[in-house]
């Protein structure tokens, strides 16, 4: 094998956000863009060397041309094996999964998430460490710090591997497996539900469902796992073909753009009785009833109250945690079960201690993210999963489970509103007001609701101690509603203000009311505390969840 050395120059701004570097496709088409950040995270993983590397990607565009770059610099770095998704396909999950069951070194995912895709469009690339997680903090840090200083990187001079079709080829002495996307992943699946009580929710009639696959990565894994192995109406998964452009669509599982799945399960009686979608890598995961939406930070507080009902969670659950931003309905469930509950930064990547140190076993964010410690990432079609199982166990309808558990635990009111693509320097204005304001909120009284507490959110990792400090300005009211701001870091136009809202309500006379309503006075009251209309010189939020 010959590999070539090639002089490059430190491209700015390869700083990874929230989850991996993300930049529009063009940024990554420019010269040495990619191979110095994969370099710069071989210089880092150094066990790679002689290891198993995981590789796949969501199908945007790009991936495979990022995969053939990559599979030819690991062969030049001494990676000894890599194993492929066909088609150059792996969903997040699937690269934890994978990663966790053949021991490997690690695995390079290469996607935005949930943003849009194509020519135009965002591309992304991130790696996992050997516990199938997301890199922590330090390790994304050192990859920066080599990014600003590269000034070379190795590549072997070989032949495109075909991807299509699972078979093995080398380059030089790197063997590559290219195997099913689907299977490893489906068998976790199979371990953790009941299968044939879901299976018997199908034959029987009793339900139907749409999985909105939004022509992204988890097409082919809901097809074998919803339509094969669970004998789900023929017609359960729309939009299963991966496209390199997600049909043009943003593959974004919310009301706003899974549109088609939101009119069938509007469609009256004869609507199917369980909706969901899942996102570009397949991460994230909306479930829907008939006419029903499940609030993500709900989601997760029905799981931990319910978990144990479920084969793969019998034994109990340890612990929860979620971000700051999701509501604290899980913690509702967490006081009443007298098991810990955690708060840390946005970020799967922070679960990751917690997971490993055994002191959770669910975790999840408002962002329609929710996980358990069968992997190390947050996972859509395991959400969808655990949610058929309990429609299985409970024999109830979505909305049933949805209102019964508001009566038992009381029910937050919740919203998050978003300002997108504001000025760097107004939105780090504002975030820096509010700082200062923090000390000076504590005991005023805005329409009736009196601060208690206001603070910009600090995390100490209870487990290696690390501190990761300016992670929102949190906003607690006396009867228990809350406000939480915050700057997107995974936007990559602007800067993006998240406002997250939310109210507890326990008297079930007040459940029915309309979200935005609910949350009316808060909303103005966020508004007059940070200044956002007249400093973002905006009317309305961009994007309201
Ligand atoms: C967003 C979500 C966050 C999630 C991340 C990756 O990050 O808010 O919960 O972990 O995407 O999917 P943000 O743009 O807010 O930094
Ligand atoms: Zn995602």
């Amino acid at each position: 094998m010959n590999i070539n050395t090639i002089a490059t120059t430190p491209c700015p701004g390869q700083k990874p956000g929230t989850s991996g570097l993300r930049k529009k496709v063009n940024v990554f088409q420019q010269a040495h863009y990619l191979e110095n950040f994969v370099q710069s995270i071989f210089n880092v993983a150094t066990e790679l060397k002689g290891g198993l590397l995981i590789l796949g990607g969501d199908g945007r565009y790009y991936n495979t041309r990022a995969i053939q770059i990559i599979l030819k610099m690991a062969a030049a770095y001494g990676v000894k094996r890599v194993m492929v998704g066909e088609h150059g396909l792996l969903s997040t999950p699937a690269v934890s999964c994978l990663i966790r069951k053949h021991q490997a070194a690690g695995g390079i995912i290469l996607s935005a998430s949930h943003n849009p895709g194509g020519i135009d469009g965002d591309f992304g690339i991130k790696f996992n460490i050997n516990n199938g997680g997301p890199a922590p903090t330090s390790f994304t840090d050192a990859v920066y710090e080599i990014s600003k200083n590269i000034s070379e990187y190795q590549i072997a001079d070989a032949e495109d591997i075909a991807l299509d079709g699972q078979q093995t080829s080398h380059i030089g002495d790197m063997q590559i497996d290219v195997i099913d996307s689907v299977s490893d992943y489906a068998e976790l699946m199979a371990q953790l539900f009941d299968f044939e009580k879901i299976k018997a929710l199908f034959s029987s009639g009793q339900l139907s469902m749409c999985f909105d696959a939004m022509h992204a990565v988890t097409g082919p894994y809901a097809r074998e796992i919803f339509e094969h192995r669970l004998s789900a109406n023929v017609d359960a998964v729309i939009n299963g073909i991966p496209l390199e452009d997600f049909g043009g669509g943003h593959p974004d599982p919310n009301l706003a753009h899974a549109s088609e799945l939101v009119a069938q399960l509007n469609a009256g009686p004869a609507a199917p009785g369980f909706g969901a979608a899942s996102d570009g890598d397949g991460d994230r995961n909306m479930i829907l009833g008939r006419n029903f939406f499940v609030n993500p930070s709900d989601s997760l507080a029905i799981m931990t109250a319910n978990a144990h009902l479920l084969p793969g969670y019998k034994l109990g659950i340890r612990g929860v945690a979620r971000s700051l931003p999701t509501s604290r309905a899980v913690d509702k469930v967490a006081e009443a079960m007298g098991i810990d509950c955690y708060e840390t930064p946005t970020g799967w990547k922070y679960f990751g201690n917690l997971l490993d140190d055994k002191r959770i076993t669910l975790c999840g964010e408002e962002s329609f993210g929710s996980g358990s410690d069968h992997i190390r990432e947050k996972d859509g079609i395991w959400a969808v999963l655990f949610w058929l199982n309990l429609i299985a166990v409970k024999q109830q309808s979505v909305e049933e489970i949805t209102r019964s558990h508001w009566q038992q635990y009381g029910r937050h009111y919740y919203t998050r509103h978003d300002y997108e693509a504001i000025d760097n320097e107004v939105a780090e204005a504002l975030m820096q007001n509010l700082r200062t304001q923090a000390a000076s909120l504590k005991a005023k009284e805005y329409d009736g609701y009196k601060i208690l507490l206001c603070d910009d959110f600090s995390y100490t990792d209870p487990v290696d101690h690390s501190v990761t400090e300016h992670q929102g300005i949190r906003i607690l009211f006396e009867d228990e509603s809350r406000i939480v701001f915050r700057l997107s870091g995974t936007g990559t136009e602007g800067a993006t203000l998240r406002v997250y809202i939310e109210r507890y309500v326990t008297d079930i006379a007040s459940h029915d009311m309309p979200t935005q309503t609910a949350l009316a006075e808060l909303i103005n009251i966020a508004d007059n505390i940070a200044e956002i209309k007249t400093r973002c010189q905006r009317e309305q939020p961009d994007v309201i969840t």
